[in-house]
């Protein structure tokens, strides 16, 4: 089994990498702001609470995220291994994910972290607001929060698996190809 984490701000294209990295190796590619929005859309229970924060660009809390994360992976008990996108954001969600997969005996094999500048980060998010539907990609004060959030909460996440010699950065300007390419080789030499 191969446990990849795709991390990164908002914006430095984690979705987009980790399409392609599901192809290379055969993953189960689990965006947890896909499946909020998923919720959203449908007006379910979860969608409405979840909507309160997202529609601010904070985190919804994580007793929330980690049910509808776990929820998610039992449905793929085929999967040779999953390629997490937005997730773990903070610390009790890398122990909740941690555990999860220990009692599969399984593990995180890498995180890899997209570096991109926030200048370029609200560029490019402004510039998805225009076709992607979302309310939080349109409006630079929600878009300036989230990146807030990242480095409140989200980057300690870095931290807790370097601490574990499992991080690695990748230089995320540059196009679609030669980001997919430099993750690819990284992946590669942790597996
Ligand atoms: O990952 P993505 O940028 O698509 O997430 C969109 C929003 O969903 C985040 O800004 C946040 O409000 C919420 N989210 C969260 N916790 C996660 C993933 C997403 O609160 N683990
Ligand atoms: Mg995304």
């Amino acid at each position: 089994m191969i446990n990849l984490i795709l991390f990164g701000p908002p914006g430095s294209g984690k979705g987009t990498q980790a399409s392609k990295l599901v192809e290379e190796f055969n993953l189960v590619h689990i965006s947890t702001g896909d499946l909020f929005r998923f919720e959203m859309k449908n007006d379910t229970p979860l969608g409405l609470e979840a909507k309160q924060y997202i529609s601010k660009g904070e985190l919804v809390p994580d007793s929330v995220t980690i049910g509808m994360l776990k929820n998610k992976m039992t449905k793929h008990p085929e999967a040779k291994g999953f390629i997490f996108d937005g997730f773990p954001r903070t610390i009790p969600q890398a122990e909740a994910l941690d555990q999860l997969l220990a009692e599969t005996d399984q593990s995180i094999n890498g995180l890899f972290a997209l570096q991109v500048e926030d200048e370029e980060i609200i560029k490019r998010i402004l510039s998805r607001g225009a076709t992607s539907g979302r309310a939080d990609d349109l409006d630079e004060t929600i878009i300036r929060n989230r990146i807030s959030v990242y480095k409140d909460n989200t980057l300690d996440v870095y931290d807790y698996y370097a601490a574990k010699k499992k991080a690695s950065t990748i230089e995320g300007v540059g196009s679609i190809e030669q980001i997919s390419n430099r993750l690819r080789k990284a992946v590669s030499a942790t597996i």
